[in-house]
């Protein structure tokens, strides 16, 4: 094995097994798996890995998406129904993420979210640092500089070299002047995962809120809103929460003073006021909506979190980390290097190996009917609860056929 982590190989010191030994052991992954699999009809064509990018798309959503259309057809406009569906998933969002319904915000993207959030500061005056990583997604360093614009200074804490972010070293880059602490909770390139709780006791000591992108590991495992301490959550459904593009959502905690200048009639304290001449924001998280909902991907999202919530997420995550560990022991066999941190609690469900060419290696594992994705020169494979055993044998082997374009 050349994993990069320090970490890697300190602990878990168990006798080593062979792959197939160890294949054995995690056979109980394709009870939870066979159970769901048949609603995702992508796995009949398919080697589905790629749910870093996009979910497998379930029949319950796609019958929600035709629900919609139905209704359209029949009864042509819907208000009431919308607004309910719009409620029913802010309180399915509320259960996912064991916080108060009144906690959060239904978005069209992430971005929304993070831009909502980040128009709420005022940096003209002497508290105008941001600080945040070079873990983000790009859409969360570019909302960060866009804030220059407006006075906001950015710095941004690199990470270690086996992809974690350095607590200490987050910590010695505070100061009287930092506004906000913006992190990503689990990395897009190679799935390295933040102690959010930690970086909220920091930040906190300090007085400092603390934004986080958690884009990368909902719905893959079980996050409690409440518990992490963090003031702002951003997410979206289009991963591992079974949905579709152009909704996502903000968790805000209860007693944030913040108030958005990003806005629109569906933040405001009452949404039929219809009022023009002044702005009166909603009291609790609904503040930071916008304006008309994306309501086909209300209707999707409420059918894939519901599903979700049946399967419930400890499960889910009991099962991508069996999945995790399966593809990592298939990848050590093959001396492949892998990207992503080993130590419990330090990486998500994704997966990441070092590419010579990631076009490449995607285009070739495609060929073999292996559906991943790459980012910065890492092939991602990102298994979900849906994917069993075969999946993972599936997917070492093309590797293995395909040994001579990874590092
Ligand atoms: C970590 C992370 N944040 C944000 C995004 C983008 O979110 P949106 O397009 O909903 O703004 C992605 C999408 O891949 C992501 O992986």
């Amino acid at each position: 094995m050349r994993a990069l982590s320090p970490n890697q190989g300190s602990t878990c010191q168990e006798p080593k097994k062979s792959y197939e030994q160890q294949s054995l052991e995690f056979l109980k992954v394709t009870d939870l798996s066979s159970k769901y699999r048949h609603l995702f009809p992508v796995l009949e064509k398919v080697t589905y890995l790629n749910s870093c990018s996009q979910g497998a798309l379930a029949i319950p959503v796609r019958e929600a998406l035709d629900l919609y259309l139905d209704g359209m057809y029949e009864k042509g406009s819907l208000w009431n129904e919308w607004v309910m569906k719009q409620e029913e998933l802010r309180g399915l969002v509320a259960k996912a993420f064991s916080t108060a319904s009144t906690n959060v915000a239904i978005t069209s993207t992430a971005s929304a979210g993070i831009n909502s959030v980040l128009s709420s500061f005022d940096f003209s005056g002497g508290r105008n640092r941001i600080v945040t990583t070079d873990l983000e997604f790009p859409t969360m360093g570019q909302i960060l500089h866009a804030q220059e614009r407006r006075g906001a200074v950015v710095t941004h804490v690199a990470s270690e070299p086996d992809g974690l972010l350095d607590l200490n070293k987050l910590e010695s880059s505070l100061d009287e002047r930092v506004a906000l602490i913006a992190v990503t909770h689990v990395c897009y390139r190679h799935g390295a995962m933040t102690d959010l709780k930690a970086v909220a006791t920091v930040a906190h000591k300090h007085g400092i809120p603390v934004l986080v992108d958690a884009y990368q590991s909902v719905g893959s495992m079980p996050i409690n809103f409440d518990e992490i301490g963090a003031d702002f959550l951003v997410g979206g459904f289009l991963k591992y929460m079974l949905g579709i593009p152009g909704i996502g959502f903000l968790l805000a905690k209860e007693n944030s003073p913040l108030i958005p200048t990003k806005t629109g009639w569906f933040a405001a304290r009452d949404v039929f006021a219809m009022e023009i001449s002044s702005y009166d924001p909603a009291p609790d998280a609904r503040r930071f909506e916008e304006g008309t909902p994306p309501i086909p991907s209300v209707y999707a999202a409420v059918a894939g979190l519901r599903l979700l919530l049946d399967v419930g997420l400890e499960n889910v995550w009991k099962q991508n980390q069996s999945l995790h560990s399966m593809i990592r022991r298939g990848f050590e066999h093959l001396n492949l290097e892998i990207r992503t941190p080993e130590l419990a609690g330090s990486h998500g469900v994704m997966i990441a190996i070092s590419s010579l060419n990631e076009g490449e290696a995607v285009s070739s594992l495609e060929s073999a009917g292996i559906v991943t994705s790459s980012r910065a020169g890492n092939v991602r494979v990102s298994p979900h609860f849906y994917n069993n055993e075969e999946d993972v044998e599936q997917l070492i082997s093309a590797v293995t056929e395909s040994r001579h374009l990874f590092v």
